[in-house]
């Protein structure tokens, strides 16, 4: 299979390039810089001939074809867009200057919206497009009185997906999947969370095959397969 996976330069999106290569897939990763991956070049070291690399920002207006020029003609069975920043850490929660808000809604929303909607003409049917988005986005849990901008920003995310799935009479080509991996001991999620990038990898893929399997459909769920509500 073709895999594309947009942020994966470390954390869960690097380690979801790992999972799909290991599997013997091909695998196209974006990074903002991938000469400054070690993970990344890792990989390419150890599957010279599947893993491929994009050096963009995934808010570059253009990225859609850059990727699809490095693609060629080979189409995506999975669309994966694991890109996506915290809010910055205030005193006042809210006190973001404009230009940090929009970056946080830009990067988490709007732009992997914009990619992936993209792509979608080169995705094949019976396949899946996931977003990992974050159980702080449900709007019914109110999770992310800390972060509440990082939670809106998701909660955006989710949004756009849904609408995007309503836009096309619930009839896409294949899932559509928000992602929540959990809380995960990354450089987002820090050194006391709950899980490593291995355990919440290992749930993500095995949840998104099993809903690429299943077939169309729009789905808010975590790595272990569980609902969320929206
Ligand atoms: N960790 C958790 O507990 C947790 C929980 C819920 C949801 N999530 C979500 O899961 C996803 C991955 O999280 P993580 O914990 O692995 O985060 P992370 O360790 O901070 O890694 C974030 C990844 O996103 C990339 N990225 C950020 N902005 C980008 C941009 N503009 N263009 C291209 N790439 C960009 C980073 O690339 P650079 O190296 O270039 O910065 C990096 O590869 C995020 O969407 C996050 O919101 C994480």
């Amino acid at each position: 299979m073709h895999i594309l996976i947009a942020g994966a330069s470390r954390g869960i999106g690097l380690a979801l390039a790992d999972r799909y290569l290991a599997q013997g897939h091909h695998v196209l990763a974006l990074a903002r810089q991938p000469e400054q991956s070690e993970g990344l070049a890792a990989l390419a070291r150890r599957y010279p001939g599947t893993l491929r690399t994009l050096a963009a920002d995934i808010t570059d207006r253009d990225v859609a074809e850059r990727l699809l020029a490095v693609q060629g003609d080979a189409l995506l069975d999975r669309v994966i867009v694991n890109a996506g920043i915290s809010q910055p850490k205030l005193d006042s929660l809210y006190d973001l200057s404009d230009a940090d808000a929009a970056r946080l809604f830009v990067t988490n929303a709007v732009a992997p919206l914009r990619l992936a909607r993209s792509l979608a003409p080169r995705v094949v049917k019976g396949g899946a497009v996931a977003f990992l988005s974050s159980q702080m986005g449900s709007v019914e849990l109110a999770l992310s009185a800390r972060i509440p901008l990082y939670g809106a920003s998701k909660a955006a995310l989710n949004s756009l997906m849904r609408n995007w799935w309503a836009e096309e009479d619930k009839a896409l080509p294949f899932a559509l999947l928000a992602l929540h991996p959990g809380w995960v001991r990354t450089d987002m999620g820090g050194s006391g969370a709950d899980l490593s990038v291995d355990e919440s990898a290992d749930g993500l893929v095995t949840t998104i095959e099993h809903h690429a399997q299943a077939g169309s459909d729009c789905v808010f769920v975590d790595y272990r397969n569980e609902t969320l509500a929206w």
